[in-house]
């Protein structure tokens, strides 16, 4: 598969078979992401590697979240449950932490290098037979998915990329407006 195949090819996989993910795919995966243009050689990318009990404590936050809408306190409950169920069961998921530098000028390079090293290991699974879904949200700075992270003081998590084998192959791309229409030519 060439860049161009995997870039036309990857789609965000909502649904994965129950397969895991080993250590040394993931490695694989992050091995490419490491390797994303980044000023000043800052690698300012941390990854977490999450297992089932880490996934299903931060499925417990962000269903906590979302449970937080549902008005009947029982269906509010199977919300939560819900949603921390469908995180223990994902094949693998890697949040994604940008290391924060304390000036805003590198805060921002090193959160842009990040972004790029996700697009990397997105690509670099779909190579390998893997599928991948980047998601993100304010549940990421909330302290008790941080803590279910264990994610480091100086860290922000910016990311999270769940991976699998996709349940099925994916649906056709969704449209995008033509670059040539996004694009002015200057002289
Ligand atoms: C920075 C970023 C954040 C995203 N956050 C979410 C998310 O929170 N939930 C979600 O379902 N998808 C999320 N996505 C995935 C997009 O919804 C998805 O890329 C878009 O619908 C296009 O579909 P495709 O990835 O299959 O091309 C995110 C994508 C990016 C780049």
């Amino acid at each position: 598969m060439n860049v161009r195949e995997a870039i036309a090819q990857r789609r965000s996989v909502k649904k994965f078979v129950d397969r895991p993910v080993s250590r040394t795919q993931l490695l694989r995966l992050l091995d490419a992401a490491v390797l994303a243009p980044n000023h000043r050689l800052t690698q300012p990318w941390r990854f977490y590697a999450l297992g089932p009990q880490a996934r299903r404590a931060y499925g417990e936050v962000l269903g906590g979240r979302k449970a937080r809408k549902v008005e009947d306190p029982a269906a509010a409950a199977l919300v939560r449950a819900k949603v921390a169920d469908e995180h223990a069961a994902l094949p693998a998921m890697i949040v994604v932490a940008v290391r924060e530098d304390p000036d805003p000028e590198v805060r921002e390079e090193d959160l842009a290098a990040v972004m790029m090293a996700v697009e990397n290991l997105l690509l670099a699974a779909l190579e390998d037979g893997l599928g991948t879904h980047i998601k993100t949200g304010a549940v990421m700075q909330d302290p008790a998915a941080r803590a279910a992270v264990g994610v480091a003081a100086d860290e922000r998590i910016v990311a999270v990329v769940n991976v699998g084998v996709a349940e099925q192959p994916g649906p056709p791309a969704k449209p995008r407006i033509p670059a040539s229409e996004l694009t002015r030519w200057t002289e």
